[in-house]
């Protein structure tokens, strides 16, 4: 049986929704909406699934710091040990400000700059995950300029369908991630004759929200291949990184639990001594967050109906960006025939929708609770159309923690200047 809510620690009592011991209500009268609202309990907890699945192994998680680095959500998990997975200088920056430990973070992305490897080598990062032959060049030069060695992985391709949305899907030999499985060999022959490189690992991760772990465990016993390949060329690694993108449930998904998804995977590496790495990000935080908003204005139609709320594709672009579904709830039960509605925000574009065709029973003003919206929400929101981005709140237990205030209007066009 499937619980109500995606989101764990959701719940109605009294007729109003609850996220741990806090109406929803009353952060909207304290904070104001659009704000995105996640509980500490749900993050502990799905940060812990991982880690229980992992007792007694070597092994490392490393959010996907990209899925949500908001200070206040990375400090949860640096206190719980974390490591991260970071795709820019910036996102190494959120870590370190958080209190994370650069000596647990991996560096992912086909484009890191050389001023992103000068920092990640003066902040003495775990690993870099080093996805082609121009990167490991270049990495081996700026890490001999510093008079360093730069710790690396290649992350492989091993060209798996993820059966996946095709913009979330990264395994495959036509994506620009990762070096082809092919090549890789070559590539760490060569990498072990640069000066400045020293061979930790290898990586790879072939793509999001997946339900399946069949493509996961296919990866890695092709990954294994490689690394005895390697060991039989006197190559010894230390560590495997499979990636992340374990999947959520956002409508009617049956995701495995965590522990079902990395049994089959932890059997392919069944007594070996590599330590193992994972980058999950969705899965840690996506149903630990919602996006609370209120709805404006309710415009019958001939065809649809819309509520209009204040929420937009600038706050949360996975509706309009991919199609993608979230779930929609009333805040406050109210004793009214539900009617159909298009949940839409006020930017000027038809693609401005959040949610098609939901049954709901609600006036002009109600709040509503837009769900599993803890990854890839706040972290894709944009400015557009000079909205300032929505507040984010951390509760956890009947505390409320204001982790990001709403931008002001005036912060949005500080950098600018006109023409005299
Ligand atoms: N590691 C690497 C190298 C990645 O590229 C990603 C996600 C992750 C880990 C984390 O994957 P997760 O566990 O979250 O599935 N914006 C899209 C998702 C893009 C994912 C990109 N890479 C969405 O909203 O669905």
């Amino acid at each position: 049986m499937t619980e109500r809510y995606p989101t764990p620690t959701l719940k109605t009592e009294g007729g109003a929704l609850h996220l741990e011991g806090v109406a929803l209500d009353d952060i909207a009268t304290r904070f104001g909406t659009p704000s995105y609202v996640y509980s500490r309990a749900a993050l502990t907890a799905s940060f812990d699934a991982y880690r229980q699945a992992l007792a007694g192994r070597r092994a490392l998680v490393c959010y996907a710091v990209k899925a949500n680095s908001n200070l206040g959500v990375l400090s949860v998990f640096a206190g719980l040990g974390a490591g991260f997975d970071i795709v820019s200088g910036g996102e190494l920056a959120r870590v370190l400000a958080a209190g994370g430990d650069a000596g647990k973070v991996v560096f992912s992305g086909v484009g890191k700059s050389r001023a992103e490897m000068r920092q990640a080598l003066e902040a003495g990062i775990r690993c870099f995950n080093v996805e082609s032959a121009a990167e490991l060049e270049r990495l081996d030069a700026v890490a001999g300029e510093l008079g360093r060695k730069a710790p690396i992985a290649l992350r492989v391709n091993p060209d798996v369908d993820p059966k996946t949305h095709p913009y979330i899907s990264t395994g495959l030999k036509s994506n620009k991630f990762g070096v082809a499985f092919d090549d890789a060999l070559a590539l760490y022959r060569r990498a072990a004759r640069l000066p400045n490189l020293r061979i930790s690992g290898v990586a790879c991760h072939i793509g999001s929200q997946l339900l399946d772990p069949a493509p996961m465990t296919e990866a890695a016993q092709k990954v294994l291949g490689l690394v005895d390949q390697l060991a039989a060329e006197g190559i010894a690694l230390d560590h495997i990184d499979l990636g992340g993108g374990l999947g959520i449930r956002y409508r009617d998904e049956t995701p495995p639990a965590v522990a079902a998804y990395l049994a089959p995977l932890l059997a392919v590496f069944e007594g070996r001594r590599e330590e193992l790495c994972f980058e999950p990000g969705r899965s840690l935080v996506g149903n630990a967050g919602l996006l609370l908003t209120r709805i404006e204005y309710l415009k019958p139609g001939t065809e649809k109906n819309f509520a209009i709320v204040d929420a937009a594709m600038n706050d949360l672009a996975r509706p309009a960006l991919y199609d993608a579904y979230h779930e929609v709830v009333a805040v406050q039960q109210r004793q009214l025939p539900p009617t159909r509605y298009e949940i839409v925000g006020p930017i000027c574009e038809s693609g401005d929708f959040l949610a098609h065709d939901r049954d709901l029973a609600v006036a002009e003003g109600d709040l509503l609770a837009i769900l599993s919206a803890g990854a890839y929400g706040m972290t894709m929101s944009s400015n557009y159309n000079t909205r300032g981005r929505a507040a984010e709140i951390i509760v956890d237990g009947d505390r409320v923690h204001l982790v990001r205030q709403r931008e002001t209007v005036d912060s949005l066009y500080a950098l600018e200047t006109p023409l005299a």
